[in-house]
């Protein structure tokens, strides 16, 4: 798979680039913005300028003269980052530029192209792809678009591999690598540590998994002690049985990416320390695996949190919400400006909205007011549920102060988020995003497995409310 770096250019002139059009069915139609030839060609072979459809127009001697990519019922003026995603697939290894484009539709478009040439082949025999570079037209800038690329590689390699090497451990030297390469200072508590340090939840979840596997709590700080303090915190359950509440086998095939939560936090990391933002980060992320042995957590048993809430569990399959409680309370000591948590909480949430669209919870209306906008300027979607209080009660626990899963079976995403609530500091501005993190089918710029959601709105939100 070709680097990000690899698959975009700088402008240069003396470069020979193939150009890419841009064309609506009425531009087809009408033969205009076409280079010549180019209608009757697409005529000849049957191109419809349909969304994503992608025709090679012919040159001399073998060579492609031109290409055209549909638009379908696409917007020619609207920033999509994934207009020209489907062309590096369709196209011979080569440069090419967008025959007309101003540079932030080049930058925008920049990204879904960089994105369409991710493969996962780490396991492949033979992983050598050509990239197919795009070169960027004057003035526009390649370095802030391979810096979204490479965050979300990051978070698609974290939930494609495997957890039998990608367990608490491998996410940790993935944590400290990050932490490396930027100058972050990075500390994890590990097995016993988590009782000593009162993080109990984290520990009873995680302490089944055999002994290199061993529960932990990654935290990673980095940036200015006196600035804004964003804290990002990461559902890291590297492989979820469902614990002695065994998951079926169709329910555990995808459970590799249960650390997608952790991979968000990381990729969303990424992004803010390559682009410098003034802030001081903080991630935090339970890393364990939820597995089945004799010293597996059960259901009925009761267990303090960091936070003292004691909580019965009424499923143990219910065990990302309790490594999010105890990460939850110790972000909070530190009363962040904000505090945004990704887990691949529910597959209720997967019901309700289907794995494109990550349902977000908010508790501060001006933070939701200013995220939907970025929401939208991005691309990257989101849908906003309740936290609606009336089913908080649906939590409570006969034996304890309250119990991890509800017995309704009703707004299984709801209940979660609100359980999650209880563990957040008064007043705290809080963001919760119940991702899929998986591309259950493949589009352009977007294959089938691990995915990033709602990292570039995130960041377009920080960017707009801490950029210098
Ligand atoms: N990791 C799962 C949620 C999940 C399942 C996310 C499928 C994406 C796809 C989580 O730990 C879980 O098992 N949740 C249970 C909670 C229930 C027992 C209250 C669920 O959603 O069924
Ligand atoms: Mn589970
Ligand atoms: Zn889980």
């Amino acid at each position: 798979m070709p680097a990000p770096i690899e698959c975009l250019a700088p402008f240069d002139k003396t470069l020979d680039a193939t150009p890419i059009h841009l064309v609506s069915p009425a531009d087809l139609a009408n033969g205009k913005r076409l280079p010549a030839g180019a209608r009757e060609w697409a005529a000849t072979v049957g191109f419809k300028a349909g969304e994503d459809s992608v025709c090679l127009v012919p040159g001399p001697k073998g060579s492609v003269k031109a290409v055209l990519v549909g638009l379908g019922a696409r917007d020619a003026k609207a920033l999509d980052p994934f207009v020209i995603a489907a062309v590096p697939a369709a196209v011979p290894a080569g440069t090419y530029k967008l025959a007309t484009a101003g540079r932030t539709f080049a930058e925008t478009a920049a990204l879904g192209w960089c994105l369409a040439q991710y493969g996962f082949d780490r396991y492949k025999a033979s992983n050598g792809k050509t990239p197919v570079v795009l070169m960027l037209p004057d003035g526009a800038d390649p370095v802030p678009v391979w810096q979204e690329a490479e965050a979300v590689t990051l978070v698609r390699d974290l939930v494609n591999t495997p957890a039998e090497d990608m367990g608490p451990d491998a996410l940790q030297d993935a944590a400290e690598e990050l932490a490396e390469e930027f100058g972050a200072s990075i500390s994890t508590l590990v097995g016993e540590e988590l009782l000593d340090e009162n993080y109990p939840m984290i520990h009873a979840v995680g302490r089944a998994a055999e002994e290199g596997r061993a529960p932990r709590l990654i935290d990673m700080t980095w940036g200015d002690e006196a600035a804004p303090k964003v804290t990002l915190v990461g559902k890291g359950v590297c492989f979820d049985t469902g614990g002695l509440d065994l998951k079926n086998a169709s329910g555990m095939r995808l459970m590799k990416k249960d650390m997608g939560g952790a991979a968000h936090a990381l990729g969303l990391a990424r992004l803010i320390m390559s682009r410098n933002l003034p802030v001081r980060l903080r991630v935090l992320v339970p890393a364990v695996e939820n597995s089945v042995s004799g010293s597996s957590f059960r259901p009925g048993d009761v267990f303090p949190t960091r936070k003292g809430l004691s909580v019965e569990i009424g499923n143990t399959d219910a065990e990302g919400r309790l490594v999010l409680s105890d990460a939850l309370t110790a972000a909070s000591e530190e009363t962040p400006d904000i505090l945004i948590d990704f887990a691949t909480l529910t597959g209720a949430a997967r019901v309700a909205l289907g794995p494109e669209l990550p349902p977000a919870y908010a508790n501060d209306e001006g933070v939701w007011k200013a995220l939907e906008k970025a929401s939208g300027d991005v691309r990257d979607p989101m849908w906003r549920m309740p936290l609606h209080a009336g089913y908080r009660d649906d939590l409570d626990s006969p034996i304890a102060d309250l119990c991890n899963a509800s017995d309704s079976g009703f707004a299984g995403s709801i209940t979660a988020a609100l359980f999650l609530q209880r563990f957040v500091g008064e007043g705290l501005p809080w963001l919760h995003f119940d991702i899929y993190a998986w591309n259950a089918k493949p589009r352009p710029g977007r294959p089938k497995g691990g995915e990033a959601q709602v990292i570039r709105a995130m960041l377009r939100y920080l960017e707009g409310r801490f950029g210098a």
